[in-house]
Order: C-alpha cells, then structure tokens, then sequence
C-alpha cells in the first residue's frame, strides 16, 4: 500500500484496500500514529447517521473516509467534524447522468450551459463537494444531494488546481478543498469539506 499525501491532513492511500477490514486495519494504524497510540487501543463507533467516530471525542480527532476500488482516501482534524470523498473520472462518467438528477436546479443548469469538454470534472467537482459537506455532516446522501448548492460559488469552467471554496448549509459554514491527480491512469478528483466554525 502505498500514501500519498493530499496536505497537511488528508492521505490517499493506493493499492488493496478494498476489504473492509483491510481499511479498518489502515484507518486505526493512521489515527493510532496521529494520537501516539497502539492500533489496538484506537476504538471507534457509530455516531448518529451512522459516520465513524472516535469513542473518545476527548481526544479531539475528527476523521472521515471514503474509497472505490484500489484507493482509499483519509482525512483528519483536529478542529471538527470533517468529510472526504473520492471518484474516479471513470465513476463520475459513467453515473453523471443519473447523479446529476440529483442536484440542485442551478446545478444542473450549470453543468448543461457548459461545454460538453468540461462537464465530466465539473460534475465530479460538484459530487465530490458536496459529498464531501454532507459527510462532514454525518447525515450522508440520504436527504438528496440537492444541498449544499454548490452552483452560486463555483466556476464550472475554470480548470484544476481548485482554490477553496466556503459551502453553506443552513447556519452552518464548511471550508471544501479539492484534489485531482492521474493514478492507474485514471484521474481522481478528492474533496475534503471541514466545518469552517472551527477553522476560523
Ligand atoms: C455515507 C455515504 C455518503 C457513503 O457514500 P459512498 O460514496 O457510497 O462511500 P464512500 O466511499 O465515499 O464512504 C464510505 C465511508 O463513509 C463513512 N461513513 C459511513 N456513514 C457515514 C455518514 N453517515 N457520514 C459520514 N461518513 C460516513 C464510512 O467510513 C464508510 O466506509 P466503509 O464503507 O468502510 O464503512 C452513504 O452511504 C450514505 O449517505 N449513507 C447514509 C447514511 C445511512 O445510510 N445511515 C443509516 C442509518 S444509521
């Protein structure tokens, strides 16, 4: 398995990880390494919705998650709640449509205004935000992915690197980082979503 490092916070991990106890086994090794603790003594559970979660919050690490075949994205904080989310190019073509139904209607409009060259990573840009926000919310996809409407702040146009962009949802704010990069000659598209509250 190899890591490569996304920032400061966030790792992509490549190779076999596509069993759920193999990532199990990466995840407690890399929160055992950040909290200078032995993978065994790493506990985790289920919070509300279902997100992973460190049993004890007192020792003020957040992480999320997320993988498809071959890679493994994780994220930490030490500020709260974060998301992750990964897709390949290949994913984002082959569900862009029935994603994209998905969206908000200034979303779709966006993504059918632009030229048919730059929509596949603009709609991945766009899953991949606001995935990554709900994730940091703990509620995943169930609600729809309409919120957060990510089409008010984003240039569907403008190629990667990505600068930040701050998403609202309600009163709450998330700062939503992304990354792409060619491996196994696909390109992946990353985000990362942290609660801005906390970062400010
Ligand atoms: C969470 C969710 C967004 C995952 O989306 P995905 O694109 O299929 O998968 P990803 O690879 O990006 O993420 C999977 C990881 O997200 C994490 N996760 C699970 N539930 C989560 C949640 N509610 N919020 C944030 N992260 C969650 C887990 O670490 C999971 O890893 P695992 O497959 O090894 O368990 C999606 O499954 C969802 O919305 N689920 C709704 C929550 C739910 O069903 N709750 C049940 C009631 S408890």
């Amino acid at each position: 398995m190899d890591r490569i490092r996304l920032d400061q916070e966030t790792w992509l991990y490549t190779g076999m990880g596509d069993d759920s106890e193999t990532r199990a086994r990466i995840l407690r090794r890399h929160l055992g390494l950040e909290l200078n603790l032995p993978p065994d003594a790493v506990t985790l559970r289920s919070g509300p919705g279902g997100k992973p979660e460190l049993a004890d919050t007192a020792l003020g690490l957040w992480f999320n998650l997320s993988h498809c075949p071959g890679l493994l994205l994780i994220a930490t904080s030490r500020r709260g709640n974060v998301g992750a989310d990964l897709e390949t190019m290949a994913r984002c073509r082959q569900s862009a449509d029935l994603a994209a139904r998905e969206f908000s209607t200034a979303e779709r409009k966006m993504l059918a205004a632009l030229p048919a060259t730059s929509r596949p990573l603009a709609f991945a840009r766009l899953w991949t935000g606001k995935e990554a926000v709900l994730k940091a919310r703990g509620t995943g996809i169930v609600q729809g992915l309409a919120q957060p409407d990510l089409a008010p702040i984003l240039d569907g146009e403008i190629p990667p690197p990505w600068t930040h962009i701050v998403a609202e949802m309600g009163d709450d704010h998330y700062t939503v980082s992304w990354y792409t990069l060619p491996i196994h000659e696909a390109m992946v598209v990353a985000a990362r979503a942290d609660d801005a509250a906390a970062m400010a």
